[in-house]
């Protein structure tokens, strides 16, 4: 019975093999609705938008452009509309994988971690291949790449090779022993999609960010990026919960100021399109985080 059983099943796939090759491809083979929905979430929570369109010069949407200065240099953020030429249409969803999990382009070669590999290798399956479904229903868009103008050595890809073994470790998040569901979700959109410690998390000198000082403030171009650890003096130990989930819902301060510069972007792209329950995962969890002491000074006026 149970071989006939594993016969018939096979039969069963075989045929749907064959009517799946005899079919003709569906319209850009349609992923199914409720995965593009589920991964419409996920590019929200990561902040995939911004650094990969060129709002400031009302470039089309995904299609690359954007700058970012670093230390090093401006990488420009590349096409990532389904286009076949210019963006990531001849992509197949493993080589998406692999950029996310391992920061690799399509032929292998390394990825800068100006793209926040670093964070996204976290990023659970489920959830990667919703944001591939997402991805590749968006409209294509024939823009050519802006090239990267670093400074050498840091134009060398193959460096990155050593840097990440130095200083990158791949693979899903995998949360410290048993929080409560609400701190592992919050960890989870802290570290993983919403990659807060890019520009929360001081950096040594390579650029690549601080274990022991994770949350605790930087310094990035001209501007301070405040410490989120609960330190009462420096982080933020005096914000009530519901002081910062507004924080990321609409950017308002307790003053009624308003949050700005990278940090406006975050909120209008990012937490500002979670859910209320997402938001206060994100809070409990910078809540749970271990005190750092660190007050971060705008650097001077030059
Ligand atoms: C902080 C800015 C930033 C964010 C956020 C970001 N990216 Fe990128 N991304 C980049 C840069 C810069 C590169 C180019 C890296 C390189 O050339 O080595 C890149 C490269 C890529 C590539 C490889 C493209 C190619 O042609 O090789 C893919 C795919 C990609 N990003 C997808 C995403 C997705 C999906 C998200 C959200 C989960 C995302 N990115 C979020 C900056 C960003
Ligand atoms: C691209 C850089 C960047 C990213 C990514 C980022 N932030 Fe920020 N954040 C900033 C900057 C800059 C400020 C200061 C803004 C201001 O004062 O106008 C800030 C301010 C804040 C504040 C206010 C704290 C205070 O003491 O005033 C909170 C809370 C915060 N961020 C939480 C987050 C969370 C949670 C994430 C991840 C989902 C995140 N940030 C991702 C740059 C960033």
């Amino acid at each position: 019975m149970g071989l006939l059983l594993r016969w018939s099943g096979s039969a069963v796939a075989g045929l749907a093999l064959a009517a799946a090759a005899l079919a003709p491809p569906a319209e850009g083979q349609t992923p199914d609705a409720d995965a593009i929905k589920r991964g419409e979430y996920i590019f929200n929570a990561a902040g995939c938008l911004g650094c990969h369109t060129d709002e400031k010069n009302k470039g089309p949407r995904l299609a690359g452009g954007r700058a970012l200065r670093t230390p090093f240099g401006t990488f420009h953020g590349p096409n990532i509309t389904p286009d076949p030429t210019h963006g990531i249409g001849a992509w197949t969803e493993a080589q998406f994988l692999r950029a996310l999990r391992e920061g690799r382009g399509a032929d292998g070669s390394h990825l800068f971690p100006a793209f926040p590999y670093t964070s996204f290798t976290g990023m659970t399956d489920a959830d990667a291949k919703d944001l591939w479904a997402y991805l590749r229903a968006q409209p294509a868009v024939a823009q050519p790449n802006k090239p990267h103008d670093l400074g050498f050595p840091y134009n060398i890809r193959a460096l990155m090779m050593a840097w990440n073994w130095l200083f990158f470790s791949p693979g899903e998040f995998r949360p410290d022993a048993s929080p409560t569901p609400e701190l592992k979700r919050g960890a989870y959109l802290v570290n993983a999609l919403g990659h807060c410690g890019e520009c929360h998390t001081p950096r040594n000198f390579f650029g690549a960010t601080r274990g022991d000082m994770k949350m605790a403030g930087a310094v990035l171009g001209d501007g301070a990026v405040p410490n989120l650890t609960p330190d009462p003096d420096t982080g933020i130990g005096k914000w009530s919960p519901d002081d910062l989930v507004e924080l990321l819902k609409s950017g308002m301060t307790p003053e009624g100021d308003f949050v700005g510069s990278e940090m406006g972007e975050v909120v209008a792209n990012t937490t500002g399109k979670l859910t209320d329950a997402d938001r206060r995962a994100i809070v409990a969890y910078l809540r749970s985080l271990p005190p750092i002491r660190h007050h971060v000074r705008k650097p001077a006026a030059k």
